[in-house]
């Protein structure tokens, strides 16, 4: 939530910062600002609504300068105005601050600084660090700042510049992501991810949490906040995304590109991971070392731990718990091992009980998530090993747990989940498979074919896909009911829940899955000629079929209109329902991968028709950085 930019030597500061905010516009909209320094002087631009509202004041009078800061707001203390934007300024106007995440003792120092004399002009918790930095600044910004932030309570990634040090951008982190490019030695970016970042240059250094930089057109130091006198190294570490993977190209929205890259990156993912002849599955992260501070488990690989757990606890939010939960259903029924599913904000707040042979999975597409972040740091407290699926390269997660998969599936910029969602499924079934067969569940010969299958996935789903016409009319004729209800069973329950949340978030529809069998206990009273139901109804289990053919009959009964997403080549169901998609046949646990495809394209669809903002939704940020 927020994004953060910052640039130091660099002729052109302000518009580049500019640039930068509008990749990182994914991570908040409700306003944006940017300060410069230009001849030892501040300036700031301010405006609500989206980078474009800025970007065209800005055009018409440029800031100028070598150094700038911006930030793209998600409103959490006060309503989205120009007051309330960031960058805060100090009561001299000589130091600008912009702020991701949230300073909780923000009302006590507030209280203290006016009694001081210092005048507040917005309702932010922001603009008490201004302050607070102004209280301290006897001509050392960096000090300065370290002072202010020695007394703030909460999560912070914040920018700091200051008119009378106009060579210095000073940064630091807690609990809030921070990264720094650099770009050659005196010219740096920093930002809130790497999607700004890899514009200009492929080479980063991530900040930890409690670290603070100060950057200046001759070169940078890092140092802790608490111990200002002692320079940290840090690697320089490289970054693989590409120029291209943060832009539309031929797509009109960047959800639409990235439901469509899904068939090359789950491909990716099957053929770089699968040994054919073994029936067997390899991951380089479970090969590798994973990191403990336990002396006696130093050496342990990831394969180590997995093959020893008793129980694997999965945390996630949203779409990454959707995930989670089609991944416990894998792998209990392929592997026969306990798996439990948690929201991460729930599991942190409740005395999880985490025993001696537990691994508890982080799920992350970000890898931001403060609820699934702090989960996992309270999980560690309690001894569990932690283990992350992440998208995000070097993202706060992917560095706290123990080890991990990493997804590579190119940055995800649509506020929807999608691509992740498929990429974070299919290695959950990879991982299955490599268990089951390790533990003698899944023998050599169904390996290999469960292999086949999964070689098939890829074509499979660019068959949906291309089948995205008749999606499309149906969205058309679909677009004027006000509530959806999506059914599914076993595998495909968690489908009906993504399938919900893909609509509600992008199209404001009021959507809601259930598991089908749960309807005739409540929602069944809901169901009338104005209600469509979207019913996941594939046919690889038969047991499951046939009840789930009752759940669409007792529909019909009420006069409901059913969508059913079936199996292909199963014409019988035409003559129940009212809408059919197929979708091709495959195991079926792998059915989620295609199934939730045609649910990804009729909420776009849909989305698209009623005019909505289907790559940056209204009150939605794709980083959750909040708790
Ligand atoms: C929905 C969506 C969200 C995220 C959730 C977790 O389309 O994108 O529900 O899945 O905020 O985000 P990550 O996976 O980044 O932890």
């Amino acid at each position: 939530m927020c994004g953060i930019v910052g640039i130091i030597g660099n002729d052109n500061a302000g518009y580049k910062v500019l640039q930068g905010l509008k990749d990182l516009e994914y991570r908040g909209y409700d306003s944006a600002g940017i300060a410069t320094i230009h001849n030892d002087r501040l300036g700031v631009k301010k405006s609500v609504g989206k980078i474009s509202v800025m970007e065209d004041g800005f055009l018409k009078k440029p800031l100028e300068g070598r150094i700038g800061i911006g930030h793209t707001r998600w409103a959490t203390h006060g309503v989205p105005s120009i007051s309330n934007a960031h960058p805060h300024l100090d009561c001299s106007g000589r130091i600008a601050v912009v702020h991701n995440g949230i300073i909780e003792n923000f009302v006590s120092i507030q209280k203290l600084l006016i009694k001081e004399g210092h005048k507040f002009v917005s309702e932010s918790d922001t603009e008490v660090l201004a302050h607070l930095i102004e209280k301290f600044y006897k001509g050392n910004i960096e000090r300065a700042v370290k002072e202010a932030l020695m007394l703030v309570k909460g999560t912070y990634a914040i920018a700091v510049i200051c008119a009378q040090e106009p060579g210095k951008l000073i940064i630091a982190r807690h609990q809030s992501p921070l990264v720094m490019g650099v770009v050659k030695k005196g010219s740096y970016i920093i930002a809130s991810d790497i999607t700004p970042i890899s514009k200009l240059t492929k080479r980063v250094i991530y900040l930890s949490d409690n670290e603070m930089a100060v950057l200046s057109m001759k070169d940078y130091h890092i140092v802790k906040i608490s111990d200002l006198s002692r320079n940290l190294v840090k690697n320089i570490e490289r970054i693989d995304w590409e120029l291209g993977d943060s832009e539309k190209g031929k797509y009109k929205h960047f959800m639409l590109k990235e439901i469509n890259e899904q068939p090359d990156i789950v491909k990716n993912i099957i053929f770089s991971h699968v040994i054919k002849k073994k029936g067997m599955i390899k991951f380089g992260g479970l090969e590798s070392t994973w990191r403990t501070d336990n002396k006696k488990e130093q050496g342990k690989t990831g394969m180590d731990y997995l093959l020893n757990v008793s129980r694997i606890i999965i945390l996630g939010c949203g779409t990454s718990w959707h995930s989670g939960l089609i991944g416990e259903y894998i792998i209990e029924n392929l592997v026969g091992l306990p798996v439990e599913v948690e929201y991460a904000s729930e599991a942190r707040y409740r005395n999880l009980c985490i025993n001696k042979n537990d691994m508890v999975l982080a799920i992350s597409q970000s890898g931001e998530t403060a609820d699934t972040l702090m989960a996992i740091k309270e999980a560690k407290k309690k001894g569990a090993v932690t283990f992350g699926l992440v998208n995000v390269v070097g993202s706060s997660i992917a560095r706290e747990v123990s080890g991990g998969i990493y997804l590579h599936a190119g940055p995800e910029i649509g506020v929807a989940s999608t691509k992740a969602f498929t990429g974070q499924t299919i290695i959950l079934a990879l991982m299955a498979v490599l268990l089951g067969r390790h533990k003698g569940k899944i023998s050599l010969e169904r390996g290999k074919k469960i292999i086949k299958s999964l070689e098939k996935v890829p074509v499979q789903m660019k068959n949906i896909i291309d089948n995205d016409n008749s999606i499309k009319l149906l969205a058309k004729r679909l677009a004027k009911y006000n509530n959806f209800l999506y059914l599914g069973r076993a595998y495909n329950f968690p489908v009906a829940l993504e399938g919900a949340l893909k609509l509600k978030e992008i199209s404001y529809i009021h959507s809601e899955g259930y598991p089908a069998a749960e309807m005739k206990h409540g929602p069944i009273a809901l169901i009338d000629k104005n209600m469509p139901v979207v019913v996941i109804a594939t046919d690889t289990e038969d047991e499951i079929y046939e009840k789930i053919i009752s759940n669409i009959r007792e529909i019909k009964s009420r006069r409901g209109i059913v969508i059913a997403v079936a199996s292909e080549g199963n014409r019988k169901i035409r003559n129940i329902v009212d809408e059919t998609i197929y979708i091709p046949r495959t195991d079926d646990f792998l059915v989620p991968i295609l199934s939730v495809i045609p649910l990804q394209l009729l909420a776009y669809h849909i989305a698209v028709k009623k005019g909505c903002s289907v790559d940056k939704p209204r009150n939605l940020a794709k980083s959750v950085t909040v708790e």
